[in-house]
């Protein structure tokens, strides 16, 4: 007995102490174009999300806006917690090589005809006004957007917004406050540029190959980008025109630049992520809440069932002596059926088993996929 129970505390032992990572969470190495090898690649790809707004109950996928797109464009396979988080992820014409900065890289070109219809165009319009926001996905994290608030803390949002507005009366909504440039009244500013910094640990030091990606952030930029050819980043903002009167085009374009930083472990990545975030006395006032309401039930369950099991106590005590004592009721009925054997043990065993597998598969599923919405999740996948 004693011997068991020392090889299961071994083998316990051994789980713990060595690390391992959930399917799909497995890290993944890079390395310069030159230096590719088979556990070590060079491209990053950005991967696009659905776009959400708090002033709006619909999402809307990427492609349902007139955005550049990728030509071979892929989905990366939806699984259950996709579906069920609503997640569209699909491939974009953002593609990086590892450590290769680029400026001011030209995406595509949108023209818009007012003779042939404008209501994509309009579509991006009305998707501005309602302050949608893009979430871009690079190495299975966020690209996020960090700005300081005005008491001079940071945040970091997961998303970015398509663009922003000024009102007739020269309020300046949403993300307009981040330039003095915008300052146009009654005008939509489209974000047709970012630029992207990605960190990443070169792994010196550390038992992995090549490099691994700590952060990736980004900042919406405006650009008025004139001529068709070499564009330069600078200038006016790109503003939509309130109606079109002759042929407008929009081009997208990105700068990236690579940034190395030892100091932040792979492991935590998410941290500065999960730091900047405003909502954690929130969050435990709902643990709190809901604490309070289970324990608060459970309490009254537990009250019915001690009175249910007083008043049946007292009445075997009363009628022990009595003849007929041998007629089982109330609780002395469940001891009977406690240990009796069901009449298909094997088939209720098999649905017990299936069923354990089935909920603890929905939740590993659930975790694996869903890094972005629950980091803690993805956190405790890396710690156990
Ligand atoms: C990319 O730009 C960053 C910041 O300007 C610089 O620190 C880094 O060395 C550059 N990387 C390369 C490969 O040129
Ligand atoms: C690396 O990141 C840490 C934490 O974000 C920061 O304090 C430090 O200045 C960074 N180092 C470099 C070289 O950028």
């Amino acid at each position: 007995m004693e011997r068991c129970l020392r090889l299961l505390l071994l083998l316990l032992g051994s789980g713990l102490g060595s690390a391992f990572y959930l399917p799909g969470l497995a890290p993944v190495s890079f390395c310069e174009e030159q230096k590719v090898k088979d556990n070590c690649k060079s491209q990053i790809e950005l991967l696009v999300n659905r776009l959400d707004s708090a002033e709006s109950v619909l999402p809307y996928e990427y492609d349902a806006f007139d955005f550049c797109k990728d030509e071979n464009e892929r989905h990366p396979s939806e699984n259950l917690g996709q579906v069920l988080f609503g997640e569209r992820i699909a491939s974009s014409p953002y593609k990086f090589t590892f450590n290769k900065n680029e400026t001011c890289q030209k995406v595509c070109q949108k023209t818009y005809d007012p003779k042939s219809g404008v209501s994509a165009l309009d579509f991006i319009k009305k998707g501005i006004q309602l302050n949608y926001q893009h979430h871009w996905i690079i190495d299975n994290m966020p690209v996020t957007w960090c700005y300081y608030f005005e008491d001079g803390q940071k945040y970091c949002s997961p998303g970015f917004p398509v663009g922003c507005t000024i009102t007739a009366d020269g309020r300046v909504k949403d993300a307009c406050v981040i330039n003095s440039e915008f300052n146009k009244k009654d005008t939509i500013y489209l974000f047709n540029h970012v630029d992207i910094i990605i960190t990443y640990h070169s792994g010196k030091d550390e038992n992995w190959d090549g490099a691994r990606l700590v952060a990736a952030r980004l900042e919406p930029k405006s650009y008025k980008h004139t001529g068709d050819k070499a564009i330069k980043c600078e200038g006016p903002p790109m503003e939509i025109p309130k109606d079109l009167t002759s042929k407008f085009q929009i081009t997208y374009s990105y700068s990236v630049i690579f940034q190395e930083n030892d100091t932040i472990k792979w492991a935590s990545r998410w941290d500065y992520i999960l730091e900047s975030m405003q909502h954690t006395n929130i969050q435990w006032f709902s643990i709190m809440n809901s604490l309070v309401i289970v324990l608060f039930l459970s309490g009254m369950v537990a009250m019915i069932m001690l009175r249910t099991l007083h008043k049946d106590i007292a009445r075997y005590n009363q009628i022990d002596s009595s003849e007929d004592a041998q007629e089982e009721f109330g609780w002395k009925l469940v001891h009977g059926d406690i240990f009796r054997p069901p009449m298909k043990g094997m088939l209720l065993s098999v649905f017990l088993g299936q069923g354990t597998q089935i909920f603890i598969m929905t939740f590993i599923t659930l975790c694996k996929f869903y890094s972005f919405s629950y980091p803690l999740c993805f956190r405790f996948s890396h710690t156990v």
